[in-house]
C-alpha cells in the first residue's frame, strides 16, 4: 500500500473475473455507452499493453477502475470511473496517481520496446526531465520521419534493407 493509499482504499491490478464483473459494474453506473465484457476480454488478451487497475474499499470489491495502454513509455487512458455514491473521496485520484506510477514504471523500464523502435529507424529527439517518479527518470519522445530517415532502414514493401538491423 502506497502513502497516498489508506486503510479506507487502495488500489490493485485487477484479478479474475470477480473483479471484471466489478469493473462492469462501475462501467454501467457511469457511462451511458458502457464497455462490454467482450470488449475487456478482448482487451485482456494483450496484457502487454492492456492494463487494469481497480480501487477497493473494505466494503466494495471493486469502487472503481482505471483501464489503460502502455505503449512503450505513453500512457493512454482508456476508461476511468468511480462509483457515483464513492465518488468525491478521493478514490479517483488515488486511482490515478497510481496508474501514473505504474504505468511509467513499466514503460521507463521498457528496454526492449526502446530498442525495437530504433531498430525501425525511430530517433530520440527530446527528453522531458524528471518524468517518471519512483524511480525518478527522464522520459525520451521518439520520432522517426515519414520517409524513413535517418536511416530509411526500411525499403518500400517493409522489407529490412541489409546490414541495418542496428546494434
Ligand atoms: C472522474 C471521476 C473518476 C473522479 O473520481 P472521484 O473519486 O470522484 O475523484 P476525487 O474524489 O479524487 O476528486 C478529485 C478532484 O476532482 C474534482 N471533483 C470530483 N468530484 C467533483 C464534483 N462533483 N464537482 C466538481 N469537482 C469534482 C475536484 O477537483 C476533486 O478535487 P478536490 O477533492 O481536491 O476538490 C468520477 O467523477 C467519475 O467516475 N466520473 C464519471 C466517469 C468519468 O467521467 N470518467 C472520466 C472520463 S473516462
Amino acid at each position: 500500500m502506497s502513502n497516498a493509499e489508506t486503510a479506507t482504499h487502495w488500489v490493485e491490478p485487477l484479478a479474475g473475473e470477480e473483479d471484471l464483473d466489478g469493473v462492469l459494474a462501475v462501467e454501467a453506473a457511469s457511462f451511458s455507452n458502457p464497455w462490454t465484457r467482450a470488449m475487456y476480454e478482448w482487451e485482456l488478451q494483450n496484457r502487454a499493453v492492456c492494463h487494469v487497475l481497480v480501487v477497493r474499499t473494505p466494503d466494495c470489491r471493486v469502487a472503481g477502475f482505471c483501464a489503460f495502454w502502455l505503449v512503450v513509455d505513453e500512457i493512454h487512458i482508456n476508461n476511468l470511473a468511480v462509483l457515483p455514491d464513492l465518488r468525491g473521496r478521493g478514490l479517483g485520484t488515488t486511482l490515478m496517481r497510481r496508474v501514473l506510477t505504474e504505468g511509467l514504471r513499466l514503460g521507463a523500464s521498457n528496454e526492449a520496446a526502446r530498442r525495437f523502435y530504433e531498430g525501425l529507424g525511430f530517433r530520440a529527439t527530446a527528453v522531458r526531465k524528471h518524468y517518471y517518479t519512483s524511480p525518478t527518470e527522464d522520459a525520451l519522445i521518439l520520432w522517426r520521419e515519414p520517409d524513413g530517415t535517418p536511416d530509411s532502414q526500411l525499403d518500400g514493401d517493409g522489407q529490412t534493407t541489409p546490414g541495418s538491423t542496428g546494434d
